[in-house]
């Protein structure tokens, strides 16, 4: 193979300290204290991107965290590229449960735990690696490739959206390639073409002006924390079917095709479950747990807050309860329409005896790449390639809001060239990555660039 595989094999322990480096920025998006180390970080990308020789590297404030984009052109008959990833991470609470510090990057049993080692630096920095591989030895570059990349993805990309919208010819591009997915399984590469959309949303119960004595009151006042509890039970029933009107109404049906599609996947049920210590699976009745984790609509409570919450007992009747609740969304569901749905529900089943509030935060759209796409299929070979294993193509349940904007706007398809795995804990205690991914990953991504071109058209 070339020089740039070769340079990325000699390279590595370097890559390995570089992203090491990023992942000791805690650049939480959604905390306002952490700001600072969100510029931090995109502060890192950009002496990164010059480091390795792409031009016009600019970092682009906006109301909340930095974009920033680059550009190199190769081949300027060759397609172009444009890299997107998210250098914000989750917040790493609760922190107690981390093995090792969340900004220190560890490596055990060579993998790298740190929050953001695979959700999303470490996949995303993969990219800039490979295009190092070809920069750094002279390599001609077989396509034109431009970076974007942002620091709010975790919080919805709320100034992504109309900085692509202002921004078409910077950004014009053939296609958009993204590592934020996950592998179908250890040693199983896949290209994910579809991911749900997402509506987020609060609800806030008050009743009394302060927090009652329940003996003395309880009996006579509405208890906020039961009527939040009443209006969540009347959301789905035990079948798993979401019982808001009308949630259903644009959800396009499985059909015997895909299904038969997601039968033929490897998957191990009582694996799945072991792994999540269960005693049982649950999800909506008739579907498989893969039909029901990515292409049926869910509604989960997230989060849930009201009365008394530390050690011991204290008998209190609560002033005010509060939800936040998240529905993951599939083709064509609308997430506005959605969230005015949802609001219309609770409307509908609270008791007017209590005050309830309902917000609805951010959101994104389903998205479902067509498989046709000469781009999904050059990914394919270059992960046949370097894995030595043929590609599956997948959906997730997860969702990457910007996704059906790149293709709504700028009129392209992404490509998601996963190589994370649902092990790494995305979002959860002991995040972590696994070293020989980022190897094989960044010398996938290199192959890519190399096959693309013999794709075109095709
Ligand atoms: N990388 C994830 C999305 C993802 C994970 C897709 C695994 C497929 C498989 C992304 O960073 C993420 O967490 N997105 C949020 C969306 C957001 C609006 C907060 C999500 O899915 O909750
Ligand atoms: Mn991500
Ligand atoms: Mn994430």
């Amino acid at each position: 193979m070339s020089n740039a595989q070769d340079y990325i094999d000699s390279n590595i322990k370097k890559f390995e300290n570089e992203l090491f480096e990023l992942l000791r920025i805690p650049s939480v998006s959604t905390d306002s204290s952490r700001k600072v180390d969100v510029k931090k970080a995109a502060n890192f990308l950009v002496n990164q991107l010059q480091e390795i020789g792409l031009d016009n590297v600019t970092l682009h404030e906006t109301v909340g965290h930095p974009i920033i984009t680059a550009e190199k052109s190769g081949n300027s008959d060759g397609p172009t590229v444009l890299i997107y990833g998210h250098y914000d991470v989750q917040p790493s609470d609760p922190d107690d449960l981390w093995d090792t510090p969340p900004f220190e990057p560890t490596v055990k049993n060579g993998r790298v735990y740190a929050r953001g080692a695979s959700d999303d630096k470490g996949q995303s920095f993969i990219h800039l690696k490979a295009i190092e591989s070809y920069l750094k030895t002279g390599t001609e570059l077989p396509v034109n490739v431009k970076f974007i990349l942002e620091g709010e993805e975790e919080i919805g990309s709320p100034n992504l959206i109309p900085f692509i919208k202002e921004n078409k010819e910077l950004l014009k591009c053939d296609m958009v390639l993204i590592s934020d997915t996950a592998m179908f399984g250890e040693n199983q590469p896949s290209i994910t073409y579809g991911l749900r959309g997402l509506a987020y949303m609060e609800i806030m119960v008050t009743g009394p002006n302060r927090d009652l004595h329940s003996g003395i009151y309880g009996g006579t006042v509405e208890n906020p924390a039961n009527v939040l509890c009443e209006m969540i039970a009347k959301m789905k029933d035990r079948d798993g079917v979401i019982q808001i009107d009308g949630f259903y109404d644009d959800v396009e049906p499985l059909t015997s095709e895909m299904r038969e599609a997601y039968k033929i996947l490897p998957f191990d049920k009582e694996e799945f479950k072991n792994s999540l210590n269960l005693k049982a699976l649950h999800g909506e009745k008739g579907y498989g747990t893969h039909e029901r984790s990515s292409a049926r609509p869910t509604l989960d409570v997230n989060g849930l807050w009201s009365g008394y919450q530390r050690e011991g007992a204290k008998t209190v009747l609560p002033a005010k309860a509060g939800a936040k609740v998240s529905m993951r969304l599939v083709p064509n569901q609308d997430p506005h329409k959605i969230a005015e749905q949802f609001t219309k529900y609770v409307k509908s089943i609270a008791p007017d005896t209590v005050d309830v509030e309902v917000v609805s935060h951010h959101g994104g759209y389903p998205v479902v790449i067509d498989l046709e796409f000469y781009g999904l299929k050059a990914a394919a070979k270059a992960f046949e390639d370097i894995f030595q294993k043929e590609a599956l193509f997948t959906r997730e349940g997860g969702s990457i809001p910007i996704v059906s904007d790149f293709k709504k706007v700028l009129g392209v398809n992404s490509i998601l060239m996963g190589f994370g795995l649902t092990k790494d804990a995305l979002h959860s205690p002991n995040e972590s990555f696994s070293l020989k991914d980022f190897h094989r990953g960044i010398k996938t991504s290199a192959r890519f660039f190399e096959v693309l071109p013999d794709f075109v058209d095709q």
